[in-house]
């Protein structure tokens, strides 16, 4: 069979992708090179930047199938009917490293999730992690420079990370959570993922419910311990990568089943704890966990950089029966996401094939800037209303409207009957076994002991000694003795 032609990338024939052209043999190079200029220009435009945050990750497609009837809590169209499937891509990540770091590292790990829905693209951007470090977004960027490399040393720093948390008695359950076992999972398909905030979904009949969302993994959970995740680094740096590429390959593929806490809206005013504070979880013993249906992940993309890197998730992509909460968090993600790609990959990327609706199309007024494709009907108006037929607007609102009240002005979130920092933290700490809390307090121990500062040490243990007597003396002891080495 004969080889099709090697072109430029306007389409004219190379005649040799050998040797570039000099003046006489062994002479310099000339400008008129132009497969050599357009080569060398080309590569070094390959990367586009990475994520501010969550720059390492792993991307695969599936699909959504619902198991059990939830018309009664949303409207939501892909979750109308038992067994209705839609196909979504979901992208996992660690936080705080940059695009080369190792996957094996103590590390909340991201777990992103993109519905192609036929009313439009819902994303689902959480953690494997069901609480958060902070409470309010105004201190994220704060938050994330101390966990990110230093810019004098380059590195991670052990003082600027407890730094932080010495000043955030709000991160301490999920510090708890962190340092814990599950702090290092054995891979992607061995996690748990949450959308971590709480949501609003709303039926038919415009009734209103607090949601949070439990993807569990069919896998079961498995983790590992510090050791071990330092001799996986040493072995396999792109271990979870290797994994989740693999298992699909091999058609053994992942799957989670999707369970909800489900709040009637009006129960959220006097409820124990603040139910919007993502520092929080909300005791199942409260809402139970209710069966929504399984995703399966079944097909690696065929281009990491074109699929895994430029896809884009935003937590305010809602679609018509799921809305946001008053969580201040979940409001400062509303604005950041899609921020973040409008820098990282321009006011076209909706238009890139992983982020672009698969099973509905955009149909808007949005025109132009840079890399538009020129897929619009040559008659259709760019300005609405018109007298043409554009498209319109439904007149039906997404999702319930939320009852607001008080002044405008700086205000820390309402504190319920049962919010402290700590209670959760300690509630947690309780639940493990004696192992699991040996192991807990050696890894916080071992990071702790490193800081440089005393008065830092001092207000972390403080906050441990806060959540439980227990584990505040058994930290302190540790990290006395690992001092006096
Ligand atoms: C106010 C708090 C937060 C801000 C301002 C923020 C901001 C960001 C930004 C700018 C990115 C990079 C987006 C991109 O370039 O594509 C990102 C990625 C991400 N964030 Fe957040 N974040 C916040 C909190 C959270 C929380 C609480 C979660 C989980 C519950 C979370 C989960 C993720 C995930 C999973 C990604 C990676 C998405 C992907 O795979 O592309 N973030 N965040």
């Amino acid at each position: 069979m004969s080889k099709p032609t090697l072109t430029t990338e306007s389409g004219a024939p190379v005649a040799d992708n050998q040797n570039s052209s000099t003046a006489g043999v062994g002479g310099p190079i000339i400008l008129q090179d132009q497969h050599l200029l357009e080569k060398l220009a080309r590569f070094n435009r390959e990367r586009i930047p990475e994520r501010v945050v969550h720059a390492r990750g792993s991307g695969a497609y599936g699909y959504f199938e619902v198991t059990d009837d939830v018309t009664g809590f949303t409207r939501a169209d892909f979750l109308n009917t038992v067994g209705k499937r839609t196909e979504l891509f979901i992208r996992f990540s660690t936080v705080a490293d940059s695009l080369g770091g190792a996957d094996a590292v103590r590390d909340p790990r991201g777990f992103a999730v993109k519905f192609y829905t036929e009313e439009g693209n819902y994303d689902l951007v959480g953690n494997n992690t069901p609480v958060f470090f902070i409470k309010d977004p105004i201190k994220f960027p704060d938050f994330i420079h101390s966990q990110k490399r230093d810019p004098f040393t380059g590195k991670q720093e052990p003082n600027n990370v407890w730094d932080f948390w010495a000043h955030a008695p709000e991160a301490t359950h999920q510090v708890t959570w962190l340092m814990g076992d599950r702090g290092i999972p054995a891979s992607y398909r061995h996690m748990n993922g949450y959308g971590s905030h709480t949501y609003q979904w709303t039926n038919a009949e415009g009734e209103a419910f607090f949601v949070k969302y439990h993807f569990k993994t069919n896998q079961g959970v498995r983790s590992l311990s510090a050791d071990q995740g330092a001799e996986l680094v040493g072995k396999d740096a792109n271990s979870h990568q290797t994994d989740l590429l693999q298992s699909i390959e091999r058609g053994v593929y992942p799957s989670w089943t999707l369970y909800v806490q489900l709040m009637p809206a009006a129960e959220a005013a006097n409820y124990r704890f603040n139910p919007f504070d993502l520092t929080k979880v909300w005791p199942h013993s409260d809402y139970p966990l209710q069966r929504v249906g399984r995703m399966v992940l079944d097909r690696n993309p065929d281009n990491v950089f074109a699929e895994v890197e430029q896809s884009a998730f935003s937590p305010n992509n809602f679609v018509p029966g799921i809305g946001p909460s008053p969580d201040k968090m979940l409001q400062g993600r509303l604005f950041a996401y899609a921020d973040a790609h409008r820098y990282r990959l321009g006011v076209n990327h909706t238009q890139l094939a992983v982020n672009a609706p698969k099973a509905t199309s955009a149909n808007n007024y949005g025109r132009d800037g840079l890399m538009a494709s020129n897929a619009y009907d040559r008659h259709a108006k760019n300005y609405e209303p018109n007298s043409y037929d554009g498209p319109v607007q439904t007149d039906q609102p997404l999702s319930a409207p939320l009852a607001v009240s008080g002044y405008v002005g700086t205000h820390a979130a309402p504190a319920h009957t049962k919010d402290d920092d700590f209670f959760q933290a300690g509630e947690l700490y309780r639940l493990m076994s004696e192992d699991e809390k040996k192991r807990l307090v050696e890894n916080i121990a071992g990071g702790l002991s490193q800081v440089s500062r005393d008065d830092v040490i001092e207000k972390n243990l403080a906050h441990f000694h806060a959540a439980d007597q227990d584990y505040g003396k058994r930290v302190e002891a540790r990290v006395r003795e690992l001092r006096e080495d």
